[in-house]
């Protein structure tokens, strides 16, 4: 159990358009009514085109939800056509952007110096950057897991502060656990996360690396999440298909009670 406040993140992925959205985000911050929100931090990451009315849902209800998205362009503003601005976020109320998420590097080619270039550009706009790391199943065959998802943090977080350090949240998810069903063992996840913070700690210091926080992703569900939670470096989760759920998500996030 850690004493960083929790974070239950749902990344939404491309489904639900905004209507849907609408409904999953009110019927969440009714299930939330019996979660303590001091003792967990609960966020969602919809698809752009969902955030303005996941914030004005957020906003007149005073829902106990944060919310970002799922990327952000490495760019400023311009002539980048397709793509969504930092600062355009920040308009938005986000508070996070999940950057080099798995399914972006592998089917979008995001190279490290994207992903890298994508964590500046979030907090040059005043996001947290939720940066995504973890092995393919060849890696973890491999017995590299560690070398390769740190690797992939190095790159990411390559000239930040340690101020910046200390805000950003790192999601370990292993490829091969992502939609599979297959969930890393609570053991495993504890391995990387742990690497992870050590990495922090090599680099900025004990108070980065114990502020820090280090979800966990894949497949992970109501009754997985509690065993994963006890894990000393585990901080929170990075949920997909079952953050589609309003009263499932919920009983993610109130894992404690
Ligand atoms: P699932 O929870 O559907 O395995 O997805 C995990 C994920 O990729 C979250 O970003």
């Amino acid at each position: 159990m850690t004493t960083r406040t929790p974070l239950m993140a749902g990344n939404w992925k491309m489904n639900l358009d905004w209507k849907q959205g609408l409904a999953l985000v009110e019927e969440l911050g009714e299930q939330l009514q019996g979660v303590d929100a001091g003792k967990v931090e609960t966020v969602v990451l919809p698809p752009f085109v969902d955030l303005r009315t996941v914030q004005v849902a957020v906003d007149a209800g005073k829902l106990p939800i944060a919310y970002g998205a799922q990327d952000i362009s490495a760019h400023e503003s311009g002539a980048y056509t397709g793509e969504v601005s930092g600062a355009m976020l920040s308009a938005l109320g986000c508070t996070y952007a999940a950057v080099g998420h798995s399914e972006r590097r592998q089917y979008h080619g995001e190279t490290e110096q994207v992903t890298n270039a994508k964590v500046k550009a979030a907090f040059a706009a005043g996001l947290v950057p939720i940066l995504c790391v973890g092995e393919p199943l060849e890696e973890r065959k491999a017995g590299k897991h560690v070398e390769y998802t740190l690797a992939q943090l190095e790159g990411g977080i390559e000239g930040i502060s340690a101020e910046q350090a200390a805000k950003i949240v790192i999601a370990y998810e292993p490829v091969w656990a992502i939609g599979t069903g297959e969930v890393a063992t609570p053991d495993d996840a504890q391995e990387v996360c742990a690497a992870i913070r050590e990495a922090l700690r090599a680099m900025h210091g004990d108070a980065v690396a114990d502020a820090v926080r280090v979800l966990y992703g894949g497949s992970v569900k109501s009754s997985n999440v509690g065993e994963l939670m006890q894990r000393a470096d585990v901080d929170g989760a990075l949920v997909g298909g079952a953050s589609l759920k309003a009263e499932e998500f919920a009983k993610i996030a109130g894992f404690q009670g």
